[in-house]
Order: C-alpha cells, then structure tokens, then sequence
C-alpha cells in the first residue's frame, strides 16, 4: 500500500502532518509531497506528477489543504478528480469548506440547522440587516481558523464601525446570528460512516469563542446519537470522508457554525486520549482495500 500526504512541504509540517506519516508508516509506505511540487500535465490526457512519478500511482491521497493552500490546492485536487485517484474529497469540497457561506448554503440545502446568516458586499445592505437584528451579533471573515476573523458584536454602533473597516479592507461581509450558549463548541471528527472522536472545546473566561488558539481548553465529550447523526449528514453534505463537524448547543437545539477538511489533530488527542490519527488511517485502510 502507498500513500501520499499532499499538501505542506517537509520543513513547515505541524503536529498532525507528523502524527499522520507516524500512525501510517506503522501499515504502508508513506510520501509526503508538497503541493508546490506538482506538475501538472495537460496533453491528450491529464496527469499530475511529482518527482517524475504519477500521482496515480499512489493508492491514497490524504490531502492536507487549509485555506492557505486552498488556492494551490484546488487544480491539484481537480486533476485528481479526473484520474480517479482514491482521496477523501473532490475539489468542489474545497471551495466549499473554505468558504464559511458556502459551508452554511450546502448544510441548509441538506436539511441541517445553521444560525441565520447574510452575505453582502454592500456596507449599506450590512447596516439594514444590523437593524433588523438583537444583540449580540456575529461577523465573520469569510475563510478563517483559530478564532481569528470571528468577531462578537455587543452593540450596533461597535458592529457598523467594523463593518466600515471589513469594506476598507475589500472583504465581504458575513453577519450570523449569535447562539445563545456556555462558550462550548462541539467538535466530532468523521471517517466514512463513522464518528471516530470528539471532544467540546470550552471558551475561556470572559471569552464567547471557545477555539483553543484563544485560550480555549479542550475536554473529552461523547457526541449524542443525534450529534453524530448530524456530523454524518455534514461530511455528506460537502462532499468528504474525513472532516470535522463543529456545532454549538443552543436553546433551539443543534446548530452547526462549520466544517473542517483539514481538522488538527492535537488538542483532540490530548483532551480524549484517542489515537486519533491511527483512526483516520485505519478508515484510509479501508478505502484502499476497498
Ligand atoms: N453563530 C455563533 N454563535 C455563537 N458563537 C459562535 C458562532 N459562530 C462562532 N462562534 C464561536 O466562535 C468560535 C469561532 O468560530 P468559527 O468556528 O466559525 O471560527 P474559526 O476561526 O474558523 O474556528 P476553527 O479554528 O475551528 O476553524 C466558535 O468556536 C464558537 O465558540
Ligand atoms: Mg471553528
């Protein structure tokens, strides 16, 4: 068995780069290629190479794309698509889960409960739904992680001003209903049919984002079967095997806020205990023998 890790290249990988070329390297032989070292081909055929060798060749690809790469990415993924290689997703899950709105669209569309949510590039059309709406309010950069790009607006006054700024800085302005709850986000990581871990991150004192990069910390939490039943519909919605489905629990029951294709492993494995990574190695396992 042969797989590749398609994405970052050796002298930047993180944790769970490392964790995942770790657990894999236990059952088949690993490559890492990084995506700026692809070529792509197009003649009477389409072909992405690296280092002379085909990508078909490799029995899976486990894509590692954050919105960083996703611009690099997606060509590559395309190609992919084309040559039939076996891969968690198709390069239409990229523009979608890098994309928060698009994330939402897919998940109502599939029958999931997501917060009310506007999209505009209009400051003006920005300040009628602000008046439209109870506070605290949510504004959101379009494509972040980490908590960065999540902004909780107490009043109008405070959202308008940094709506002012979002244009200034060419952004797109996305406005999200503010779920009421303890400053708990619920994380559950798919493979294939299955939810393999999960774990709630708690938001620090003071603090409504619950991400760990702001002080976060993260608890083991056993997902209901109806959290699951949701972070299934999810991974189906956008279209890939492995993801992580984040959902808040509010008065109105469960509202998933997004997904991530390129989920980190090490708060997950710290706060469960779980081999996390030999999990999603296992599902790869699966599909290559499939
Ligand atoms: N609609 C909402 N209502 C209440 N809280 C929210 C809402 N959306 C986001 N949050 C809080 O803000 C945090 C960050 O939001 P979100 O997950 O959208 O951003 P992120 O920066 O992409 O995070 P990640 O690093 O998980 O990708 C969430 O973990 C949650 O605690
Ligand atoms: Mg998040």
């Amino acid at each position: 068995m042969k797989l590749a890790i398609l994405g970052p290249s050796e002298n930047v990988s993180a944790y769970t780069t490392k964790r995942l070329i770790e657990e894999a390297r236990k059952e088949m032989k690993v490559k890492q290629i990084p995506l700026v070292d692809v070529e792509l081909k197009i003649d009477k055929s389409l072909d992405a190479i690296h280092e002379k060798e085909s990508l078909s060749e490799y029995d899976y690809i486990l894509p590692r794309i954050d919105s960083k790469r996703a611009e690099i990415g997606y060509p590559v993924v395309r190609f992919l698509d084309h040559m039939e290689v076996k891969k968690p997703y198709v390069a239409e899950t990229i523009l979608i889960a890098h994309n928060k709105f698009l994330t939402l669209e897919q998940f109502v569309k599939n029958g999931i409960s997501v917060p009310e949510t506007y999209l505009t590039a209009s400051k003006n059309i920005a300040k009628d739904i602000l008046g439209k709406q109870k506070f605290p309010i949510i504004l959101k950069l379009l494509s972040g992680f980490g908590g960065q790009g999540v902004m909780v607006m107490d009043t109008k006054e405070a959202a308008e001003t940094v709506i002012e700024a979002m244009k200034t800085l060419q952004q797109k302005i996305l406005i999200e209903k503010f779920i009421v709850n303890p400053g708990e986000d619920i994380r559950g990581i798919v493979a294939g049919d299955e939810v393999i871990a999960s774990f709630k991150r708690i938001a620090l004192n003071g603090e409504r984002r619950a991400n760990i990069k702001l002080g976060g910390r993260g608890v083991a939490f056993k997902l209901s079967d109806e959290m699951e039943d949701i972070c299934i519909k999810c991974a189906r919605a956008i279209k890939s095997e492995i993801c992580a489905v984040d959902m808040i629990e509010g008065k109105d029951g469960i509202q998933v806020i997004e997904v991530n294709i390129n989920p980190g492993l090490q708060g997950i494995e710290k706060a469960t205990n779980i081999n996390v990574a030999q999990r999603i190695i296992d599902f790869v396992k699966s599909e290559i023998k499939r």
